[in-house]
């Protein structure tokens, strides 16, 4: 279904209500998402960005209730991640006459995923394409999130079209920001922050001073994902800084597996000991939670304390992988601490705490270690290490 956003300026994507698994298996999407195309009519047509190859044929039927596809000039590419080129080859066989518009980078992955000989331009930051009464104005996006990403602005309409950055994988009847719940809306636009973005906070910083420095007005925020930001358009960008800095907050949570309870029963202990001390936190059994819901909830937490009893000499799978997470995605969490229990070797605790500390985290206290099922002063113990990182967590 088609939906005219502003005047001349049409949203021909798709909305994903199935999908919930996404970039492979990698990232959660339990509301789905959506795949958001614009078609902007003037004297000449733009496309900017297309859909998920798989639904190829809703975008040209969307873009046909608008205009002959034959006669569209432009199709931006801002970024060539299938979820938003896939349909690009179909595009092109009903358009022969466009020009495919890329970034710099643009002009090596686009023809890196579609091994065609298309007429295309690489456009720089600064550099505009006429389209009649209306001007493209192209910023680069690097790493925001590949180094092809890219940003369109439509003059005239002041809309901005930022590709990935500030989008939510969010599947709705609605288009704008103020139809939606607000509170599923923030949930979802930082999870797709903290999971995406993270390792790339000092670029968004710095990007966003830059867009914000050049002085374009902004009506509208329409990103490639999710609903468009309408009410208060800024809103985001301000999120986005506020994320970016990555403050902590004076909040602990408490990651864990566990085999037969033992090291279950440390982490009840421990969250007393944070909950004695006014620190409020979240416990996460890693197996059986969602991989990216909880690292949006460690996302800017004020100290993460990793628990995993000893399996092989190593770390339970569940929590090898967070700590991998953890590194690659450059959580800046200030304070960690280690826990967990064993029955012969005991080598848990040291091995996370190599990988907290390589993380960069301060270790509030030595790791706990406990052999067998914990006894009473061993539950005093985490009790007293959960009250130590809430201590550490106040000192700042
Ligand atoms: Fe980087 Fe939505 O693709």
């Amino acid at each position: 279904m088609v939906n005219e956003i502003m005047p001349g300026v049409f949203w021909v994507g798709y909305v994903d209500w199935d999908i919930r698994r996404f970039h492979g298996h990698e990232l959660s999407t339990h509301r789905g998402t959506t795949y958001n195309a614009y078609l902007i009519r003037d004297e000449k047509i733009a496309l900017v960005d297309t859909v998920w190859g798989p639904y190829a044929d809703r975008l040209m039927e969307n873009i046909r209730e608008v205009v002959d596809p034959a006669r569209i000039d432009f199709v931006v590419a801002n970024h060539a991640e299938p979820d938003h080129s896939g349909s690009l080859s179909e595009v092109m066989r009903h358009a022969p006459n466009a020009t495919v518009v890329v970034s710099p980078r643009g002009a090596e992955s686009i023809p890196g995923h579609h091994h065609q000989d298309w007429r295309f331009r690489a456009v720089k930051t600064g550099e505009r394409i006429s389209l009649g009464r209306s001007e493209l104005i192209f910023v680069e996006a690097p790493m925001l999130h590949w180094p092809d990403s890219m940003f369109t602005y439509l003059t005239g309409r002041n809309l901005l079209m930022p590709n990935d950055a500030f989008g939510q994988h969010y599947a709705t009847d609605f288009r704008f920001n103020d139809q939606v719940d607000p509170h599923a809306l923030y949930h979802e636009a930082l999870k797709y922050y903290a999971n995406i973005l993270t390792p790339f906070s000092p670029l968004v910083l710095k990007k966003i001073q830059e867009v914000l420095a050049l002085g374009l007005p902004v009506d509208m925020i329409a990103p490639s994902h999710g609903v468009i930001w309408r009410q208060e358009p800024l809103q985001i960008v301000h999120h986005y800084q506020e994320w970016a800095e990555q403050k902590p907050e004076r909040r602990a949570v408490v990651l864990y597996d566990t085999m037969w309870g033992a090291t279950r029963r440390l982490a009840d202990a421990i969250g007393d000991g944070l909950a004695a001390e006014g620190v409020p936190h979240q416990a996460f059994l890693l197996s059986a939670t969602d991989r990216n819901e909880v690292l949006a909830e460690v996302f800017r937490a004020g100290a993460v304390l990793v628990g995993s009893p000893t399996l092989n000499q190593g770390l339970l799978g569940s929590v090898i992988v967070l700590l991998e997470d953890l590194k690659h995605l450059k959580f800046r969490i200030p304070v960690g601490a280690a826990f967990g229990s064993y029955g012969w070797g005991g080598e848990s605790v040291k091995l996370i705490e190599e990988k907290l500390t390589a993380c960069g985290m301060r270790l509030a206290a030595p790791g706990l270690r406990v052999q067998w099922q914990p006894r009473p002063e061993n539950l005093v113990a985490a009790e007293s290490l959960g009250r130590a990182v809430a201590a550490a967590i106040k000192a700042g």
